[in-house]
């Protein structure tokens, strides 16, 4: 099959389109002939060699965390899916990617939302179980106001939509450009940087309750005094949050606490409740861009990668 993969840590030049061994469904995985993956910042932060301390990766390496595709070898004790079914789901943690190819394996899946195109569904399983981890960890409530640092990004948009679903309020930071596209998803915007407490006050009289920072640029200590509590705080992002004494909430080995979210997701999305907002869209062979873009740090929503 073909897949987009790399033999050396490097910037997206060491990407290289080729010819590899098709992966198999081992027992619980299903193998799907992939329609899309998503680009996520840790596709390119593994590639990099930033994170060669704590998450090394066999080369050659397949980035890719998620995908949608159509289903076409079941694994030993998996029931309720079939050859044929048209899924999105995450591949194994323990690989850390492998979705951007002809085929890949899947470690938890559900039924791809007839709502959602391909794309849409291709980009949204890594983000919906870590916004399903991360308000589990917050005990995310109905009534509860919630504060996103780093709201109009992949994850962001996701998780704003998630917490809302929960009955939450969502107010989400961006930089002014995206104050409307927050706006249309429900969130209240707010910029972020310093000032951000005087500038809540009005938006939230009675105060935040719960923070995720999906932003990770340095803020916990100011997110910390928000809510008065470090355990009111779970970052995704910040490398420092032990310091801060504030959860760094990641997808552990074997059975994450979000795969939850993927069934109910999906739910979501066919009553109209769940949109997984497009950034841009690129061919496998275009991957190099993809990263490129992702790594601007500036994605409205989610980049996706389509395989022929
Ligand atoms: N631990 C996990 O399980 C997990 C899962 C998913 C993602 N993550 C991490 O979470 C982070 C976000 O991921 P993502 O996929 O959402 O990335 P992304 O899509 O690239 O996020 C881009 C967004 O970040 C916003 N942003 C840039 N600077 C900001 C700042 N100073 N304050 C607040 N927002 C800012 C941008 O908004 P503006 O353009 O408006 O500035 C943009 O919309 C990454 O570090 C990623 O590795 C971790």
């Amino acid at each position: 099959m073909l897949a987009m993969q790399y033999h050396r840590y490097g910037g997206s030049e060491v990407l290289r389109l080729e010819e590899v061994e098709e992966p198999h469904a081992g027992p619980g995985q299903v193998r799907i002939a992939v329609r899309a993956t998503g680009v996520t910042p840790a596709d390119w932060y593994l590639r990099s060699g930033m994170l060669r301390d704590i998450a090394t990766v066999d080369f050659p390496h397949i980035p890719g965390i998620d995908a949608a595709g159509i289903v076409d070898e079941v694994g030993e004790g998996v029931t309720g899916t079939a050859v044929g079914d048209a899924v999105f789901g995450l591949v194994p943690v323990a690989d850390h990617g492998g979705a951007a190819a002809q085929y890949a394996v899947l470690e938890a899946w559900a039924p791809k939302p007839q709502s959602w195109s391909f794309e849409e569904a291709g980009g949204a399983a890594g983000n919906i179980d870590a916004a399903t981890r991360g308000l589990t960890a917050l005990e995310a409530a109905e009534g509860m106001t919630l504060l996103i640092e780093g709201a109009a990004g992949g994850v962001g948009t996701i998780a704003a939509q998630l917490a809302q679903a929960r009955g939450l309020t969502v107010i989400g930071t961006a930089s002014e450009t995206n104050h409307g596209f927050l706006d249309r998803l429900g969130v209240i915007p707010v910029t972020y940087g310093a000032g951000l407490a005087d500038r809540l006050a009005p938006l939230a009289p009675h105060g935040v309750d719960v923070v995720l920072d999906a932003a990770g640029k340095g803020t916990l200590a100011e997110l910390v005094a928000l809510v008065g509590d470090p355990h009111r705080v779970v970052t995704f992002a910040d490398f420092d949050a032990d310091r801060h004494g504030v959860r760094f909430s990641r997808s552990p080995a074997g059975e994450s606490p979000g795969w939850a979210g993927l069934p109910w997701a999906a739910d979501l999305a066919d009553h109209g409740r769940l949109t997984v907002p497009l950034h841009a869209v690129f061919p496998l062979k275009e991957t190099a861009t993809a990263h490129d873009v992702s790594a601007t740090g500036r994605a409205r929503g989610k980049i996706v990668i389509t395989v022929p």
